[in-house]
């Protein structure tokens, strides 16, 4: 290990976060009660302007009054581009900041950003005596905040997570899409005629290096990465692929933009019961091996190492959670 320490952010589940808009308090009681690991209730870009101050109060009185159990609940607050969003953060943690986890910031473009809004919510904690540090969620989601990612995942004590925001990132960078989060038939590779003339068009995942990049900023700051949303609703399997993908790139989680994707997102992103069964037993091989006088045996007839120790360590800690 490096020298440099890294100090991982509180351990909370992010296996699914789901978005709801703050003028739709009607969808709150159903999004309390659902199995969604991380609620944020939207300011920003599901809300229309003339309805901005009701979103914000319908989520100040709903943080205040409904029954959320054990979730993490966050807030989206406008982009610091716009007049709304100081009122966005004044307004919610001073009113309801005793029941807020998390400030979900959209569009971070640079470390300043994340100065600002830390200094006007540490003012707001200090003057209204609140003892729990509000954490931070950055949604990775243009050009400049790509850019700057890892000056921004290491810009706050309340860095929490970094989002993959695929639709503004999408429109940011001009990129040709089709479906929010999903992949596009023209970003393939065309194989080289086979002995019969005919060639296979082999579909790629376009969001592979942004994604890839935000998890190497995430995890080098102690941060969670999770991936954002999935358009279609409609298509289960289509967003089942996707957060696979993204998990195999180290992402712990994802977006759920329908209440529907809830369920898919717990399931991908949490080991399997054989999963868990294998971290257990490479644990304890290693223990065997290490009372042996031993740094590597084989298990299965595959090679494990203090390496193998690490990750089913992860992945044995995340099974306890989600038993808790
Ligand atoms: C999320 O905010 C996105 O733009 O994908
Ligand atoms: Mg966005």
């Amino acid at each position: 290990m490096s020298f440099h320490p890294i100090e991982q952010a509180p351990g909370r589940l992010n296996r699914s976060e789901l978005a709801v808009p703050g003028s739709q308090p009607q969808m709150f009681e159903k999004a309390a009660q659902s199995d969604v690991d991380v609620i944020f209730l939207d300011l920003e870009d599901s809300v229309a302007p003339d309805e901005k101050e009701r979103a914000r109060n319908n989520i100040v009185k709903a943080l205040n009054e409904v029954d959320w159990n054990s979730k993490t609940m966050s807030v989206r607050i406008n982009g610091l581009d716009t007049h709304y969003m100081y009122r966005d953060v004044v307004d919610v943690v001073e009113q309801a900041g005793e029941r807020l986890d998390l400030i979900m910031i959209p569009k971070v473009g640079t470390a300043a950003d994340v100065y600002a809004v830390d200094m006007l919510v540490t003012q707001i904690e200090d003057a209204t005596g609140l003892t729990k540090r509000i954490g931070f969620e950055h949604i990775i989601e243009t050009a400049l905040g790509m850019q700057n990612v890892s000056a921004i995942a290491g810009a706050s004590m309340r860095n929490e997570s970094l989002h993959f925001g695929v639709a503004d990132y999408a429109a940011s960078m001009r990129a040709r899409t089709t479906v929010i989060g999903g992949v596009n038939e023209n970003y393939a590779v065309l194989t080289d005629p086979g002995s019969d003339g005919s060639r296979q068009v082999h579909w790629g995942d376009m969001w592979h290096s942004a994604i890839a990049n935000m998890v190497v900023a995430a995890r080098a700051n102690g941060l969670r990465p999770i991936d954002g949303p999935f358009g279609d609703f409609s298509d289960p399997e289509g967003y089942k692929a996707a957060a696979y993908r993204a998990a195999a790139l180290g992402c712990e989680g994802k977006w759920a933009i329908h209440p529907s994707q809830v369920a898919l997102a717990n399931e991908v992103m949490s080991p399997t019961e054989a999963e868990v069964d294998k971290a257990n037993r490479i644990l304890a091989a290693m223990a065997e091996a290490e009372a042996a006088g031993k740094g590597a045996v084989s298990l299965d007839g595959r090679l494990i190492d203090y390496a193998s120790i690490r990750q089913a360590e992860v992945l044995v800690e995340k099974a306890r959670q989600i038993a808790a």
